[in-house]
């Protein structure tokens, strides 16, 4: 039957709770009525690791969401998150930001907006972890296969209790991961804050919010990051979808938080005082060897014909450009955040204005993880001024 890989999930991570249970084994709920047959994982026909996740998301949570959440969570409606969107970009940009676990919990959730949500839509919701959870692995193997050109793609930390007191509060507490005694050893210090999630009055799992990464105080040099996941006693937690669509690089000591939204991740698990978290990061790598960015060293060095002001989109999007670095792991086709295809030089020069303001919003950034050092921004900022050159 479908629901194996499911249930080994939750149960490995202790007892299930019902919230999101999988013990409806296929009765009267076909996944083929809602995917046509098409709901796994694949790259066989040379879709990115992105691509192939979108497609099932399109036969899985999408069909749901745009159907039974579109009257509020969609843009302009009241709902929090877009994910219901008739768009499947849209929506799964929006359900990403927020997390699968939150959604499906909120989708059962009778107190929500009934008769929209409640218990008639566990049998659907059940049916569709079960294939959503095993393409998240898939996934976050995909992404490890296709990360390895560096160094490290993954760097996974060790497993650490959590903290005591989380049983008689649930304040967010920080935990501390010391990536050098991780495997690759990376000199970075991770940290997450935890709490117990208790929904209703019930204790349901434990929430996590604003993971961090920061350079080791003896440390230097700059590294790329792209997703974390968190693993509950040595099990992926593939659930936990909310921190797949970082992209941040670490070259400070100063902690960078790597959340791109506001949401907090939800993992679904009866809370034991021995519980073990590990974070993983994927792809993580080293870009401090190859320099990546155009830097105005060049202006440094008092060159007037490297100065930012002669900076053309084809420079942006170079390999090492601002752009190419910091942006089209969001912007570009297939992933077109906001609409926004940054490797298209008519849509970026369209954009110019809001580019220039969201790179130099701290309270509204692009990227979303944070405002980028001063250096690219002002090479992107004189492109814009300059009238933004092709
Ligand atoms: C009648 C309007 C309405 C409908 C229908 C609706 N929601 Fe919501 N939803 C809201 C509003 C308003 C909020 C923000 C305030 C709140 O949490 O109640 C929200 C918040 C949420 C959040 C929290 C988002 C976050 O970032 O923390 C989730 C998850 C959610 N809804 C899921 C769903 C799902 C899944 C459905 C469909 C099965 C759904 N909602 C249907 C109005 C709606
Ligand atoms: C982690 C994903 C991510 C990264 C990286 C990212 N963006 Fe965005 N961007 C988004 C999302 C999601 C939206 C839509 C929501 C919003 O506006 O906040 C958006 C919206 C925008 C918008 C507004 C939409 C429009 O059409 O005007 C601009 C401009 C923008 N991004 C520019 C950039 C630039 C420039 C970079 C790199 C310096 C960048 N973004 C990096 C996710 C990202």
């Amino acid at each position: 039957m479908g629901t194996k890989i499911g249930q080994k999930l939750f149960w490995a991570v202790g007892a299930v709770v019902t919230l999101v249970a999988f013990n409806n084994c296929g009765e009267g709920f076909i996944m083929s009525s809602v995917s046509g047959g098409s709901a796994y994982f694949s790259t066989a026909s040379g879709e990115t690791c992105e691509e192939a996740i979108v497609k099932v998301y399109a036969n899985t949570f999408h069909p749901f969401l745009a159907q039974t959440c579109s009257g509020c969570h969609i843009t302009d409606g009241p709902g929090l998150g877009v994910f219901g969107s008739q768009d499947v970009k849209t929506s799964y940009v929006a359900f990403a930001a927020v997390g699968a676990a939150k959604i499906s919990s909120q989708a059962v959730n009778a107190s929500h907006k009934p008769p929209y949500t409640g218990p008639a839509n566990q049998a659907r919701i059940t049916e569709i972890n079960t294939y959503w959870s095993a393409a998240q692995e898939k996934y976050a193997e995909c992404l490890v296969e296709t990360g390895v050109t560096a160094p490290s793609s993954a760097v996974k930390s060790a497993s650490v209790t959590v903290p005591a007191n989380l049983a008689t509060t649930t304040a967010f507490q920080t935990m501390t991961f010391d990536l050098a005694a991780a495997t690759p050893s990376t000199p970075l210090t991770a940290t997450i804050e935890i709490r117990r999630a208790v929904v209703g009055g019930v204790t349901q799992g434990y929430e996590f919010r604003n993971p961090s990464l920061r350079l080791k105080n003896t440390s230097s040099g700059s590294y790329q990051v792209q997703m974390i996941t968190i693993h509950a006693n040595d099990v992926l937690a593939s659930e936990v979808t909310t921190y797949q669509n970082v992209n941040a690089v670490i070259s400070t000591t100063a902690a960078t938080n790597l959340s791109a939204g506001t949401a907090n991740a939800l993992l679904v698990m009866t809370p034991n005082t021995t519980d073990k978290i590990a974070l993983e990061f994927a792809t993580l790598r080293s870009t401090s060897a190859t320099n990546p960015t155009p830097t105005p060293t060049a202006t440094a060095t008092a060159s007037p014909t490297a100065s930012p002001t002669n900076v053309t989109f084809s420079q942006l999007v170079a390999s090492g450009g601002v752009f190419t670095n910091s942006c089209v792991s969001c912007h570009a086709p297939g992933k077109a955040s906001g609409g926004l295809d940054l490797t298209n030089y008519a849509a970026a020069r369209l954009a110019a204005a809001n580019i220039k303001s969201r790179m130099n919003n701290a309270n509204n950034p692009m990227p979303t993880s944070g405002i980028l050092a001063e250096a690219q921004r002002n090479i992107v900022n004189s492109w814009v001024d300059n009238g933004a050159p092709q």
